[in-house]
């Protein structure tokens, strides 16, 4: 199976976060349904289904503070033909946990500066979507989550397996 960990947001937030992606002008592509909405922390990919005990257990034993994350950026990439919402900042816990559970699932270690996050919202974008106007999606981070990937059938194409609250964050 397709594994990642992933910010899997509440009804609340998705439809904030489908909101302001309703503000891209899509000329092509496919908007993402909003029940599939989420921002990835760290890829697993393929792995046999006996993995996922393992990786709920070192999940699990994470220790690490909630944060509030600010959307208020959009973006297209060309390679990937995704367009996308993220934060302008990256508070330093959301790059620790990316990085906790890199680590944790043994996956390659990369440089903080190549971890981008983000909320994909359209697909099989070819051509540079236009903003139709600023917007701002505030998003309280207090857990994470692993989730399936499932290319067949109709409906969502994630299913979130599991989730783990992060610590009550102290903000001074
Ligand atoms: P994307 O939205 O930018 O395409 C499930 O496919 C999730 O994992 C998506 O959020 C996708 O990012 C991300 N993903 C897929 N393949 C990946 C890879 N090789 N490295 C990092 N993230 C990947």
């Amino acid at each position: 199976m397709r594994l990642f960990f992933a910010l899997w947001p509440d009804d609340a937030t998705r439809a904030a976060v489908a909101s302001a992606a309703s503000l891209l002008n899509l000329r092509d592509g496919r908007p993402l349904a909003r029940a599939d909405l989420h921002l990835t922390l760290a890829f697993v990919g393929e792995v046999p289904e006996e993995r996922v005990g393992e990786l709920g257990a070192m999940a699990a034993a994470l220790d690490m503070p909630g944060f509030d994350l600010m959307l208020v950026a959009a973006g297209w990439w060309r390679r990937s033909r995704v367009a996308w919402l993220a934060p302008d900042v990256v508070p330093i816990p959301l790059q620790r946990l990316a990085a906790a559970l890199r680590r944790g699932a043994e996956l390659p270690v990369v440089d903080a500066g190549s971890f981008r996050p983000h909320v994909t919202v359209a697909r099989g974008v070819r051509r540079p979507p236009g903003l139709l106007a600023s917007f701002s999606v505030p998003w309280q981070v207090r857990d994470f989550a692993l989730v399936s990937s499932n290319s067949q059938g109709p409906g969502p194409h994630y299913r979130c397996l599991a989730q783990w609250p992060l610590r009550d964050a102290v903000f001074d």
